[in-house]
């Protein structure tokens, strides 16, 4: 059987070990891997598609972004026959089976494929860490192990300025990313989209450090998506086919805010794609490797409709629908350790 791999949505480190996963697994079964390029966006006129073979594969394991490159491109918004000309090409290319590695858009794109009789498989990916129906999402620790890494970083600065930094981090949904960096970096405050922000509260907690406890410096990690309790803080309204606002600008505004209201001196560092780009961990590695896998495998079993997933420590197969059902938000309890240590 010949099948199809596409990449789509934002990149997100580790993509590449699963494209090689299928691969190499693809081949074990005997099946004929094609490459669709950029997302979705390869299955409209004209395709763009690429034979995958274990050479066209090698040497891709620690390599960030995507060999198939990628887009955020939805063919049930554009163009008007967009679904019609995806199941043409499929079957002019005689693809038997779609692998869509992607997040809640690239999957909900598959979910609707595979509703309407295409053999969908997915694997999830994103690095905030938001879908349902698994536990982790590869690309997650990478972006974490950067985030921590510019919060060390950050804090000798602020100690050496006496200033308040506040540090912007991805995170449109659900604030995964600002949790555990900000836990694993030390943070002083860290506010995400699932809590709304109380900024008199936030400047209470630095002004109590620096007034109690002898600190001169504090460090604020706050996920972009993350909003103010009385008013809307998106700042550009730029919006993507699947209706997503580009975000960013949160981190200047609290810094603003901090500094209008404590009189600290106080600066915004924003690591935007940063913790996107680049060489996956080695847990990411192996994490999209299971993946690849397990896609691989589904397929050759005949399991479609379903997207590979991590639960515990296994790599299970649950239904499509699961990953876009519901958002994966932070959990309370885990949030509630990292307040500990706020203030
Ligand atoms: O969904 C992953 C993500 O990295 C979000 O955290 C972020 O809001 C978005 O992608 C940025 O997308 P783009 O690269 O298209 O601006």
């Amino acid at each position: 059987m010949k099948i199809a791999v596409l990449t789509g949505g934002g990149d997100c480190p580790g993509l590449n070990a699963v494209i090689r996963a299928v691969v190499r697994r693809g081949e074990q079964h005997g099946l004929e891997v094609m490459g669709i390029r950029e997302g979705w966006r390869g299955l409209l006129d004209p395709p763009l598609h690429d034979r995958l073979t274990r050479e066209a594969t090698s040497g891709i394991l620690h390599l960030g972004g995507t060999i198939l490159g990628t887009s955020r491109t939805n063919p049930f918004k554009k163009p008007a026959n967009g679904p019609e000309m995806v199941l043409k090409n499929l079957k002019a290319l005689n693809v038997g089976a779609v692998v869509a590695i992607g997040g809640e858009d690239t999957l909900g794109v598959a979910t609707k494929f595979s509703s309407m009789g295409i053999n969908m498989v997915g694997v999830p990916k994103t690095i905030d860490n938001d879908l349902s129906g698994t536990d982790l999402t590869f690309g997650f620790d990478t972006a974490v192990g950067i985030a921590t890494e510019a919060i060390d970083r950050l804090h000798s600065t602020a100690e050496a300025h006496k200033r308040v930094i506040v540090c912007e981090v991805m995170g449109r949904h659900a604030g995964w990313i600002a949790t555990h960096a900000g836990m694993a970096g030390g943070a002083d405050v860290i506010l995400i989209p699932e809590r709304p922000i109380d900024i008199e509260k936030v400047c209470e907690h630095i002004r109590n450090r620096h007034r109690t406890q002898g600190k001169n410096f504090s460090i604020v990690v706050v996920a972009e998506g993350a909003k103010f309790a009385q008013k809307e803080s998106t700042v550009n309204e730029k919006l993507d086919e699947f209706g997503h606002v580009r975000l960013g600008g949160i981190g200047q505004q609290i810094a603003d805010m901090i500094e209008q209201r404590t009189g600290y001196e106080t600066r915004v560092t924003v690591l935007g794609h940063i913790q996107r780009g680049g060489t996956p961990t080695a847990f990411d590695r192996v994490l999209a490797t299971r993946f690849g896998v397990h896609a691989a495998d589904m397929v050759a079993r005949g399991e479609f409709g379903k997207m590979a997933a991590l639960r515990g420590t296994q790599i299970v197969s649950v239904a499509l629908q699961e990953a876009t059902a519901q958002l994966k938000t932070v959990d309370p309890t885990l949030y509630a350790v990292a307040e500990v240590f706020f203030g």
